[in-house]
């Protein structure tokens, strides 16, 4: 399988981009796949859905060159990645913006006369990876998990399936000091990738084995 790994934060120095590294290394070292990450940030990808994405929408003109070019990228791979910090118990606007943009009407989906909505990209295995700073108990105990698993496992990718991992501020230790977790976290990473359950556990088991490591701390 290729995967095509979609990374939503400004520095590449953070925990996101650790993991989505971590991500591709342990899916790569199984010699079995291939990765290619797409940092939208260094990329500087507009994310406002503007004029020519809503005329493209209604249909009246073709899509936008960097949407075109977007869409190439998930064309060549059999599984999406997103990896993101958690803002305010969603997507940061960014990848909010991408999704906006980039799943456009005709090539994402499509609308029937009758109003029925097609889905186009059945295909795709879609593996979503949020990083948030606050503990399991605070998503639980205000339904945080779920309603980010409404909103977009289900209201965006349908099939998708999401882990929020833990920042454990205060807790990460160095990349460089822990290489056994940190080889440990890219099997359970590969493993997510391979299993095809979407289930709590794997949320669940997700959110504890990346509560340690992150770069540039001691
Ligand atoms: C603007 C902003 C909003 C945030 N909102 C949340 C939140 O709603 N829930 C949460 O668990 N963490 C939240 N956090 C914490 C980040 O998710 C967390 O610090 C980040 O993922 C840590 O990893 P990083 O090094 O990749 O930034 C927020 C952080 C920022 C900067």
């Amino acid at each position: 399988m290729h995967a095509l790994i979609v990374v939503s934060h400004p520095d590449s120095r953070s925990l996101t981009h650790a993991v989505a590294r971590s991500f591709a290394e342990g899916v790569e070292e199984s010699g079995k796949h291939t990765t290619e990450i797409a940092d939208i940030a260094a990329e500087g990808f507009q994310a406002a859905f503007n004029q020519a994405d809503r005329a493209a929408y209604f249909l009246q003109k073709p899509l936008p060159p960097d949407i075109l070019r977007e869409q190439e990228r998930i064309d060549r791979a059999d599984a999406l990645v997103l990896v993101y910090p958690v803002y305010w118990w969603s997507f940061p606007g960014q990848l909010k913006g991408w999704i906006d943009r980039v799943f456009s009407n005709g090539w994402a989906y499509d609308e029937a006369p009758d109003g029925t909505l097609g889905k186009r990209l059945g295909r795709l295995a879609v593996h979503l990876i949020g990083i948030g700073g606050a503990d399991g108990g605070t998503y639980a105990r205000h339904g945080y998990d779920k309603a980010m698993r409404t909103q977009i496992d289900h209201g965006i990718f349908d099939a998708g399936r999401q882990c929020v991992c833990e920042d454990g501020a205060g807790r990460h230790r160095s990349v460089r000091g822990c290489g056994r977790t940190a080889r440990l976290r890219r099997e359970r990473l590969r493993a997510l990738f391979e299993s095809s359950a979407g289930d709590d556990a794997s949320w669940r088991e997700c959110r504890v084995e990346l509560t340690v490591d992150r770069p540039g701390t001691a």
